[in-house]
C-alpha cells in the first residue's frame, strides 16, 4: 500500500494504473475510519481493479463553533485498517497541501445545499463540494463512493457530478449501523455513556415513523410529530436540531407521504451533532 501527501505523488502512483486501464475507485474519508467507512472500501474493492482512499479533516466543511480542533484522529490505525482492506493508495494530505494559499474558489451546489444540515451549518455543503472537487481532480477515479447516512452530502455530490460533468460514476452505499441501531459515526465517540445509551433513540424513532407511514400514510407534520415525541421519550437529553419528511431527490418538505419520502433528523447531545435518515418508498413500492 502507498501513502501519498500531495497531489504530485498521488499521480506518481495512479499514472501506471490508468496506463495499465484498471478501474480506479476513491473512497474519501476525513479518517478516525469505523466499520461505515470500511464498507465503502469494500464495495470499492468489489467493484474496482485499485482502490484509492483519501483521509482529510477538511477545514472549509467545519463552522467556525464546530469540532474541527477536537474531531478525532487516528492516522496510525486508519493507515492498518485501509492495509488489511486491500486499498492501494492512501492520500493523507497535510492542510498546507490541500489549500497552499488562500482557497478563493468554492464550488457549491444551489437550493439542496441550504435545507437539512445546510440550514444549522452555513457554508458546510460549499466546503464539503470544493474539497470533494479538489480530491476527484486529483485522484481522478471512475467511480467514488459515499454513505447514505450522509444522505443530503451524497445527494448534492450526484447533483454537483451530473451538473459539472465530472467523468465518473457516484455510488452510494447503505448505512452500517450498530448493534442497537446506532448509525456508525466517527462522532459516536464523543458521547458520555448515558448520551450513548439514549442515541439509538435516533434510528428508533425513525424505524416508529417509517410503521406508522407504512401502515397509515399520514400527513407528514403528523410524522414529525410523532417523531418528535418519540425522540422526547427516549432521547431526553438530545436536542433536536431539525425532523423532517422531505422529497428523497428535492429535499424539500412534503405534505403528504402517498410518494416516497425521506425521514431526516439531526440531534445534538452536548457537543456531538448526531445525523440519520431512513428512505421510505411509495405504496406498492413503484416510485
Ligand atoms: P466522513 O464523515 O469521514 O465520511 C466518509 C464517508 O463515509 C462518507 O461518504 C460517509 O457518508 C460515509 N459514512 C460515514 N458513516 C457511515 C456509516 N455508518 N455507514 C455508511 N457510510 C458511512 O463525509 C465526510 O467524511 C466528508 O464530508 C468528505 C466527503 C470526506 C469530504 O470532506
Amino acid at each position: 500500500m502507498k501513502i501519498a501527501e500531495t497531489a504530485r505523488q498521488v499521480r506518481e502512483v495512479l499514472n501506471p494504473v490508468r496506463r495499465a486501464e484498471k478501474t480506479l475507485g476513491l473512497v474519501p474519508t476525513m479518517g478516525a475510519l469505523h466499520e461505515g467507512h470500511l464498507s465503502l472500501i469494500d464495495a470499492a474493492r468489489a467493484d474496482c481493479d485499485f482502490v484509492a482512499v483519501s483521509i482529510f479533516v477538511n477545514p472549509l466543511q467545519f463552522g467556525p463553533n464546530e469540532d474541527l480542533a477536537a474531531y478525532p484522529r487516528a492516522p496510525e490505525r486508519d493507515l492498518a485498517a485501509c492495509e488489511a482492506r486491500g486499498v492501494g493508495l492512501v492520500f493523507l494530505p497535510p492542510v498546507e497541501a490541500m489549500y497552499a494559499g488562500e482557497c478563493l474558489t468554492q464550488v457549491s451546489v444551489a437550493r439542496l445545499s441550504e435545507t437539512l444540515c445546510g440550514a444549522s451549518r452555513p457554508g458546510h455543503f460549499a466546503g464539503v463540494c470544493t474539497v470533494v472537487t479538489k480530491l476527484l481532480h486529483i485522484v481522478q477515479p471512475d467511480r467514488a463512493y459515499f454513505g447514505a447516512k450522509d444522505y443530503q452530502q451524497a445527494a448534492i455530490i450526484r447533483k454537483m457530478v451530473f451538473d459539472l460533468d465530472f467523468p465518473l460514476t457516484v455510488v452510494v452505499c447503505p448505512t452500517v449501523r450498530e448493534a442497537d441501531g446506532l448509525a456508525m459515526s466517527s462522532r459516536n465517540a464523543y458521547l458520555t455513556p448515558e448520551q450513548r445509551r439514549q442515541a439509538p433513540a435516533l434510528y428508533g424513532a425513525l424505524k416508529m415513523a417509517e410503521g406508522l407511514i407504512r401502515r397509515e400514510r399520514p400527513p407528514a407534520d403528523a410524522v414529525q410529530a410523532a417523531v418528535r415525541r418519540y425522540l422526547a421519550r427516549h432521547a431526553a437529553d438530545g436536542m433536536i436540531d431539525y425532523v423532517q419528511i422531505v422529497d428523497p431527490a428535492e429535499l424539500s418538505d412534503v405534505q403528504t407521504t402517498d410518494s416516497a419520502v425521506l425521514i431526516a433528523l439531526a440531534v445534538k447531545f452536548g457537543g456531538a451533532r448526531l445525523i440519520d435518515n431512513l428512505l421510505v418508498d411509495a405504496p406498492g413500492g413503484d416510485d
